[in-house]
């Protein structure tokens, strides 16, 4: 496995995003809501570093198959509490076409929330379909499919602590 983007340059740039979270909710709680499964690890440990009083929801849709989207969205497990008059934050792994997001903005937006922001730790904006604002973004990257840190391949690699990439799938 080829290396992308190490531990420590991760944990800084966590650090970074963790404080200007913190600037910009100051005295207000959020509602974490976490993508199911990729953004388990990014949330957590974004979440150590804030200051600021949050809450854990996670909501699950249906996901890639390998390498390739199916280009469908459908909720298969919705978050548990109420969002109305909350400020979320959504927590992804990876913005990559941007159809995930936009389907979930809208749908978590028709809960009422009193403001719906975006943190994800990585992003292709090369592969974007759909534009949509994203106020969080830990690192852009180049069209590569990318494993570690909680993103996988075929659920495999998100153990890993580091950002990797293979130069052919073979090779997975
Ligand atoms: P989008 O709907 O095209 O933006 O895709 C977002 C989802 O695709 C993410 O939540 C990931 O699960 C998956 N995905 C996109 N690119 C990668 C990648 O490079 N590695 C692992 N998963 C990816
Ligand atoms: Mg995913």
């Amino acid at each position: 496995m080829n290396v992308l983007i190490n531990e420590s340059r991760i944990e800084k740039r966590l650090n970074e995003m963790a404080k200007e979270i913190d600037k910009d909710y100051e005295g207000k709680e959020i509602i974490l809501i976490g993508i199911l499964k990729g953004s388990v690890v990014f949330m957590v440990e974004l979440a150590k570093r804030l200051k600021t009083k949050v809450q854990f929801e996670f909501i699950e849709v249906s996901s890639y198959e390998g390498t390739e989207s199916t280009g469908k969205v459908k909720i298969v497990k919705d978050i548990k509490n109420t969002i109305e008059g909350k400020d979320v934050l959504i927590i992804e792994d990876i913005i990559d076409t941007g159809t995930t997001l936009t389907f979930l903005k809208d749908y978590l937006n028709l809960k009422r929330p009193n403001s719906l922001k975006i943190a994800t730790l990585l992003s292709k904006p090369s592969r974007r379909i759909k534009e949509l604002d994203v106020e969080y973004i830990g690192f852009r990257i180049e069209d590569k499919f990318v494993v570690g840190y909680g993103l996988d391949y075929n659920q495999n690699y998100r153990n890993l602590p580091y950002i990797g990439y293979v130069e052919s799938e073979e090779e997975f």
